[in-house]
């Protein structure tokens, strides 16, 4: 019986019992219909005997007939014997429902007074009753609320396997004042307690056992919460060692499975051989459910962690190889092709004036400009390639040339702002990320704006560096983020995404259909 109603059906069996000297008491509780039960006798000299001849209290509740006399919901005094009075003082709630009776015999007629006192003790008791099973509702409905948030929280909130079993601990312990529990995950074949309250720290240090030898293994098979409570049921070598060294004496032990299978189970221990009650059972059942799938979550959660950590690396290998790729092509270029298109100019340079008379020089003339025009272009690629204006003079003259040398091309009117003074070489890594990212901003407002004209941003502030590229053309309506890499297209804005990313900064885009686009980064000028 609850420790709270024992001590509260106790205090009145001793108050009914001080009305009158030898008097004695007797009081049931009904419990939900299952019979009576007698639960406190306030015995004093000479009344155990009238006592022990009253009938056996039976459940108004439960229907069932008592074989006796006696109306046990009745209230009422009446003479039993020789100089014995019984009252019959019954225990209700505000509604009128019996919730229990109290029984008094005493030795000489109670007097009216008498009476009136010992009814508004029961009234008084059956407040405290009434008021304490409401209580005890009220916090079930919590503890139910509770859980259902607490499931949540796992689910949303934990992102690895150690947050989510501590978690499950700590409320066992601080909401559900369980004294003894251990999350029991299967590692390699073994069950290790990974989290645990109240059991023996050098126990749980080097536990291992195999895994179909634990309690979790049993209740796997029964694919629900168990308890174990019959010391023949359990086996202390798959036991934890408590808080103190005392072994657990009852176990209540739900499995955590998931569609993956299973990963262990959650234990409560108790010291004492008792069964654990429904609300127990729901608890941990509740918390077993939310623990798995959160479990799960975390796993997932992991291995895409991993895969990104991966796919991050890859981009910046890309990046990098990309470059140097770059820069490799260019000098083959500049030390190949590039020489060998410049001696054929001055080759032909150099013997314009040694032709014949009659030979048509114009023609000629013309083979020299095409020639003059591929090298044009060869510096063109190769700026493009590996823009060496970056190496020498850096990123302000690199910036201004390429806006320079695409505005004349495209035919804009092309504004280049450098905005905050003393913007001098930032590291290698970041002057190229940002020049390659205005290269691609302005080859697309090139190629998707028809903009009539550019402006160019550069900006450092608070250890940071901003570059805005800003057109005023088409635009388009699509969300950055929504733009994605089709069949070799897009390539462009998902690469200075990527760039920009492993650097740590940020890139935003705002385009308004014919309005036009702003490509706006920042970044961090950290030394590599
Ligand atoms: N300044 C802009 N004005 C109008 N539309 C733009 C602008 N910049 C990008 N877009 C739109 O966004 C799309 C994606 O651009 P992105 O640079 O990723 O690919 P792309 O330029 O089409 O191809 P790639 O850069 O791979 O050669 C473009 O196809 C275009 O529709
Ligand atoms: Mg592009």
């Amino acid at each position: 019986m609850d420790p709270f109603i024992r001590s509260l059906l106790q205090s009145l069996a001793e108050a009914l019992g001080a009305l009158q000297p030898r008097a004695g008491v007797s009081i049931g509780l009904w419990q939900g219909g299952a019979g009576s039960r007698l639960v406190v006798e306030g015995a004093r000299a000479g009344t155990l005997t009238a006592l022990a001849r009253l009938p056996v209290l039976k459940d108004p509740l439960s229907g069932q007939d008592d074989g006796g006399d006696e109306d046990d919901e009745g209230d009422g005094v009446t003479r039993i014997g020789e100089g014995w009075w019984l009252l019959h003082c019954a225990l209700r709630d505000h509604g009128g429902t019996p919730l229990g009776l109290a029984r008094v015999v005493f030795p000489a007629e109670p007097t009216p007074d008498l009476l009136a006192r010992a009814r508004a003790l029961a009234d008084h008791s059956a407040v405290i009753l009434e008021q304490y099973a409401l209580h005890h509702e009220l916090q079930q409905s919590f503890n139910g609320l509770f859980l259902v948030y607490e499931a949540g929280y796992l689910l949303n909130m934990s992102r690895t396997a150690g947050e989510v079993c501590e978690r499950v601990v700590t409320t066992l312990t601080r909401t559900f004042h369980f004294t003894h529990c251990a999350v029991m995950l299967a590692r390699d074949g073994m069950a290790v307690p990974v989290a645990h309250a109240g059991l023996d720290p050098a126990w749980a240090a080097t536990y291992r056992l195999p895994v179909e030898q634990t309690l979790g293994t049993r209740v796997l098979r029964e694919g629900a919460a168990a308890q174990f409570y019959d010391a023949a049921d359990l086996d202390a070598s798959a036991l934890p060692v408590l808080d103190g060294g005392l072994p657990p004496r009852s176990v209540l032990c739900t499995p955590l499975t998931t569609r993956a299978g299973s990963l262990g189970s959650l234990e409560i221990y108790r010291t004492v051989a008792e069964p654990f009650d429904d609300d127990d059972v729901f608890v941990v059942t509740v918390l077993a459910v939310g623990m798995a799938a959160a479990l799960e979550n975390a796993r997932l959660y992991e291995t895409l962690r991993e895969r990104e950590e991966r796919l991050t690396d890859y981009a910046a290998r890309l990046v990098t190889s990309q470059e140097e790729e770059r820069r490799r092509i260019s000098r083959d270029v500049h030390d190949g092709l590039g020489q060998m298109i410049v001696s054929a100019f001055q080759y032909l340079q150099a013997h314009e004036f040694s032709l014949p008379p009659e030979h048509p020089r114009e023609a000629f003339r013309h083979g020299m400009r095409i020639v003059e025009e591929c090298i044009t272009e060869t510096r063109r690629v190769m700026s493009d390639l590996r823009p060496s204006t970056l190496d020498d003079f850096g990123l302000v003259v690199a910036l201004q040339q390429q806006l320079d040398t695409m505005a004349e091309e495209a035919g804009w009117q092309a504004t280049f702002r450098v905005e905050g003074a003393g913007l001098g070489r930032l590291p290698p890594a970041v002057e190229m990320t940002v020049f390659r990212v205005v290269q691609e901003a302005l080859n697309n407002a090139r190629k998707h704006a028809e903009t009539p004209s550019v402006r160019v941003t550069l900006s450092q502030q608070d250890g940071r560096v901003a570059v805005e590229v800003r057109d005023w053309g088409r635009g388009f309506a699509a969300a950055l983020s929504s733009i994605r890499p089709r069949q070799g297209k897009n390539l462009g804005l998902m690469g200075m995404r990527e760039r920009v990313a492993l650097l740590g900064g940020d890139v935003t885009m705002d385009s308004t259909p014919m309005e036009g686009t702003t490509v706006r980064i920042t970044l961090p000028i950290a030394d590599e």
